[in-house]
């Protein structure tokens, strides 16, 4: 099944609340939420605290992005809050393997990411033990950024390796995906697609029907 993912990092802080709301409305199937450290990646953006304020207001699974070095030292502290995926730097952790079993641990999806640089094949010996695999299609760190054109290439690559091994793993995309470049990702092979600016700007309730129609198609 093909999923929508609204990165809230485009969203105006000001209404965060009622444009979760809208966008939960509209049909977003998961909430995509930024997580950055200032290490992992330059900027820092949002934490616990609004997490926490935001998981009274929809249902949608939480699906927390984590862009922090040594992701291992708060996974619970986000399932607490209400994480429902965890996904974590292959690059931010010298133990993917202990990351995934933490997440389980606490009964949630995990997620293992990888930055545009970061070879494809690197993730092959974790694809059996995770939910999700996360192709970065821009340079982490901030939203608005372009699509990354080789792309592409990686997200078929990520599905030849799924397939070879007969295993059932979503794989998502996150970076500069609209809805004019959407149908071209998904006939890649991605099937969990996260959008910030092409959900936040404009007609927030437009875009996202707008999403969902070519992902269901
Ligand atoms: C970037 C974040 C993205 C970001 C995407 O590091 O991981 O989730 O919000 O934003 P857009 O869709 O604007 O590229
Ligand atoms: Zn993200």
């Amino acid at each position: 099944m093909n999923i929508l993912s609204s990165s809230i990092l485009s969203a105006d802080f000001l209404r965060l609340g009622s444009q979760i709301e809208e966008v939960d409305k509209a049909g977003t199937h998961y909430i995509h939420i930024d997580v950055m450290d200032g290490m992992f990646v330059p900027s820092i953006s949002y934490g616990m605290p609004i997490i926490k304020s935001i998981r009274g207001i929809t249902d949608k699974l939480f699906d927390v992005h984590l862009m922090i070095v040594d992701p291992i030292r708060y996974i619970k502290d986000f399932v607490e809050i209400g994480a429902d995926s965890v996904t974590f730097h292959l690059e931010a952790t010298d133990d993917p393997v202990a990351v995934i079993d933490e997440i389980h641990k606490y009964g949630k999806r995990a997620g293992i990411a990888i930055k545009p640089g970061t070879p494809v094949e690197t993730i092959t010996p974790y694809l059996d033990k995770v939910e999700m695999v996360l192709i970065m299609t821009v340079e982490p760190g901030f939203g608005g950024q372009k699509f990354i054109p080789e792309s592409f290439d990686r997200i078929k690559e990520a599905r030849k390796l799924i397939e070879a091994q007969k295993l059932d793993v979503d794989i998502q995309v996150d970076g500069g995906i609209y809805i004019d470049n959407v149908k071209e990702i998904l006939k890649a092979g991605a099937n969990v697609i996260v959008s910030g600016s092409g959900i936040f700007r404009g007609d927030i309730s437009d875009n996202v029907k707008r999403f969902i129609e070519i992902l269901a198609e």
